[in-house]
């Protein structure tokens, strides 16, 4: 298999044009740079891009790839567009049924869709990314950003970013398998991290994790010999799904900084 590049795909472009790389903290290429300020989704900024509708200081720009940094003045369609960056979280409650792909073979609907589905005018110009996965029958929080940032810190395993979920089981766990969930299961990539386990109803197991590996609730209950029967995910971090399903809201700056422990610059606030 080919080895993935690390080189950023606008720095690559730079490096074909025999361009410099821009100086600046927040340098990128211009159509991802175009769905993170909220001009306009990734895919649509690239469509505008090649048909020359976007110029980078009064030049007509059709590389999708060409670097932008801090300073460019950018129009599209004539119009001067800023290119700062306001970093969003959404906290939206996904409801059993869409797939957290972008791609969707089997047409079920993805999450994408039904968030853009329920999103103002106001924030339908931004490229969204989900936060890390749930499987499809999964309900529940579900985080999505702006910020490719956010998305790492989110999701990075050293992150240790607590998850609540609430699982409907097989059977009646007891305490000898709550135990076994909270000091660690063996699974096939190894073993969990320690966990909290408790539970809410004689069939419903309420497990806060530090991980998110592939299925790991599922894998978890199955293993200590109570198949997951409903899935629902209630809380990331201190943020506490309060939404009702199918539709977000935006969370504060306190709650991305304190509830999800990530640092806010100064330049994401507007
Ligand atoms: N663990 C699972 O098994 N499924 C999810 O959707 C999330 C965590």
């Amino acid at each position: 298999m080919a080895r993935k590049s690390k080189t950023p795909r606008w720095l690559e472009a730079a490096r074909r044009r025999g361009a410099d790389a821009p100086v600046g903290g927040r340098a990128d290429w211009l159509a991802r740079a175009l769905g993170r300020a909220g001009v306009m989704p990734r895919t649509q900024a690239e469509a505008a891009i090649r048909a020359g509708r976007v110029e980078v200081d009064g030049q007509v720009e059709v590389e999708p790839f060409a670097p932008v940094g801090p300073g460019r003045v950018v129009r599209v369609d004539g119009r001067e567009c800023s290119l700062d960056t306001r970093l969003w979280v959404l906290m939206f409650h996904k409801p059993a049924g869409p797939v957290v792909h972008g791609s969707d073979p089997e047409g079920v609907g993805t999450v994408f869709e039904r968030l853009r589905a329920v999103l103002p005018e106001s924030l339908s110009g931004y490229e969204w990314y989900a936060v890390g996965r749930l499987d499809r029958d999964t309900t529940g929080l579900l985080l999505f950003t702006n910020d490719e940032r956010f998305v790492r810190h989110g999701t990075a395993p050293e992150t240790h970013l607590t998850k609540r979920y609430v699982a409907r089981v097989e059977g009646r766990p007891d305490e000898a398998a709550l135990q076994r969930l909270r000091e660690g299961v063996e699974l096939e990539d190894g073993l969990t991290r320690p966990a909290e386990a408790r539970l809410r109803e004689p069939e419903v197991v309420e497990l806060t994790l530090t991980e998110g590996r592939h299925h790991q609730v599922k894998r978890m209950l199955a293993a200590v010999g109570h198949p997951v029967v409903a899935l629902h995910r209630a809380a990331v971090g201190r943020v506490v799904l309060d939404v009702p399903e199918g539709t977000f809201r935006a969370l504060r700056d306190g709650e991305i900084s304190e509830g999800l422990g990530f640092r806010v610059e100064p330049q994401d606030v507007p």
